[in-house]
This record gives C-alpha cells, structure tokens and sequence, in this order.
C-alpha cells in the first residue's frame, strides 16, 4: 500500500475553503499519493503549524488569508517570483527545506487565457491595495498592460504599492477619466460573502467598453460583475483564478503536469455547486 503524503491549507478563517474540495479532485482524477485537509491556525501558532506540517512528513502548504505575507519569515528558501509580489501562497517540504512559491500571478493569467482575454496594450485600473493586488499588480505587468492605476480606500496604500510595482496611485477622481476600453479589476474584498449587497464601484461608473474583472469568486456573480453586465460589458469572475492557482500548486507538490483543459469544466462545475449550496 502506497503511503499517502498530507497536503493543506492554513489560515484564518478557513471553514468555508474551497481548497480541499478542489484539491481532493485533482488526487483522484490523477490518482496521487496525497490526502489534502483544511486546518484553521491562529496567528501566535503561526511559525508551529509549518514546522509542525514539516515534522510530521508533509508535502506541501497552500497558505491563505492572513498569513501569505507573515509565512515568509519561516521559509529557508522563496521563489523569485512570490519574493517579487510579496506573498507566498504555496509552500514545498523536500529534502529538509522550506521552499515558498506564489501561483496567484499565473492563476489569474491562466484564467483570463481560459476565457480568452488579454491584458496586453490596455489600460488597467486595479481597486485594492491588500494581499492579492500586489499579485495581481504583478500580472497585469506580465500580461503586457500599458498602463496600471491603482485606487484603493487607503490612499497610503495604494500609492506604497503603485511605488513598489512602478504604476500610479490614482484618487476617486480618476474614475471619470477612465480611458476608453480599460479593464477594471476588482481585488477588494467588497461584494463577498457574507456582504454581497456591495460594490467597489457604485452602478452608473460601469460602461459597455470596459471589461470589468472581480477576483472575488463567493458569490460567482458579485454585484459588481452584474453592474458590468447590465451595462452590456465583458466580464470574469474570480472561481477561474482560484481552480488555476489550486492546479499549479499541485504541479509544484506532485511533479507533475496537470491538463488545464481537460480538469477547468469539471472543476468549475464542482466548485460552483459547492458555492451555490453555501
Ligand atoms: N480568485 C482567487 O483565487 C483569489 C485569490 C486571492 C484573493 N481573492 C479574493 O480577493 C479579495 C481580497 O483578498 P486580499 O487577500 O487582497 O485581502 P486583503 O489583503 O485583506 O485586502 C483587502 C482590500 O480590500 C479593501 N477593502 C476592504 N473592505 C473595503 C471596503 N468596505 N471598502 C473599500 N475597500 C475595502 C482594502 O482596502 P484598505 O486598504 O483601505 O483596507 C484592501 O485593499 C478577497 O475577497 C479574496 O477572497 C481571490
């Protein structure tokens, strides 16, 4: 009998993850020899549940919200790229060491190639400053974006991560200048469960020439996507990223490559059903 490895995610609060039922799919389909679980991990126990992970012979972490940026100091290695945006999603235990990696940048390009959109020579307009617009901030330069404003409700914020990325920090004011087919993307937390009455931006900013982006996946369709819709634009949900980002986190732990194709209908259906019961 093969001995399964474990996998997890940690952070706080995490009851509602979607991880492991996105992760135990992925096993099954490729018949790996892992277990996957959620486990919620208070701040101060932070540094023991990694090392904890470790003792006990696991294979890999993904890491969530609070801690992305805070596991940093616990690694003995981190890749070049999740030390470009600052964040580790996806941790590896091999050969005695800590190894960090971030899979939300290539998650959310992955997403919008699945639904064949492009960043490149647009104007992108980023709502957030946190965790993830530091990745995403990321992306949309990888992507080949000509421009990337960020707003976010701290303007300190903003302006910190704008000087880091090499973009501009923009006001309020900025959202009537918004040049003709931007793309608007949403890295708040506004509209998600359980505050789904709420959007970054109120309704009579949305215009049909935009493409309008939200990360938040819970709910699928935010009010912010249905304001886009109503204003006949294009929009992405978030649910793409965040199967994307799931499945190059497994390629990391399993060595192996995942068929994109084959797995995003079967994963999409699976994870909408689990947040349409929610
Ligand atoms: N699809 C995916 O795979 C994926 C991956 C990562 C994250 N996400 C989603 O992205 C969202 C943000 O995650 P995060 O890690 O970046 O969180 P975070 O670090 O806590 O950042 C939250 C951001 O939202 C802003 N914000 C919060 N409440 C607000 C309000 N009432 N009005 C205006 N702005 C508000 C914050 O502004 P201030 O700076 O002013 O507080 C900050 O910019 C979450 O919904 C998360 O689920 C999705």
């Amino acid at each position: 009998m093969t001995l399964k490895q474990s996998l997890g995610v940690i952070g706080a609060p995490i009851a509602h993850s979607l991880s492991p039922l996105l992760h135990e799919f992925i096993i099954r389909q490729y018949d790996l020899p892992f277990t996957y679980s959620a486990y919620h991990v208070e701040k101060e126990s932070l540094a023991e549940a990694v090392y904890g992970a470790q003792a006990l012979g696991f294979r890999g972490l993904n890491v969530t919200v609070p801690y992305k940026k805070d596991v940093m100091s616990l690694l003995d290695e981190i890749d070049e790229f999740a030390l470009k945006v600052g964040a580790v999603n996806t941790i590896l235990f091999s050969e005695g060491r800590i190894t960090g990696y971030n899979t939300d940048v290539f998650g959310f390009l992955h997403s919008l190639a699945v639904e064949n959109v492009s960043l490149s020579d647009r104007d992108v307009v980023l709502l957030g400053a946190g965790g993830a617009a530091r990745a995403i901030v990321l992306a949309a330069k990888k992507g080949g974006a000509r421009s990337v404003m960020i707003y976010n409700r701290t303007y300190e914020k903003a302006a910190a991560l704008a000087e880091k990325m090499g973009c501009v920090a923009v006001s309020q004011d900025y959202f009537t200048a918004i040049p003709d087919h931007a793309v608007i993307i949403n890295t708040t937390s506004v509209g998600m469960h359980p505050n789904v009455n709420a959007s970054p931006l109120p309704q009579t900013l949305f215009r049909a020439d935009c493409l309008y982006i939200d990360i938040v996946y819970n709910p699928q369709n935010t009010l912010f996507l249905q304001y886009a819709t109503h204003a006949g634009a294009q929009t992405v949900g978030g649910i793409g990223m965040l199967i994307l980002q799931g499945i190059l986190a497994m390629e990391i732990w399993s060595g192996k490559s995942i068929d994109l194709q084959q797995n995003f209908g079967a994963l999409q259906d699976l994870l909408r059903r689990a947040l349409g019961a929610q």
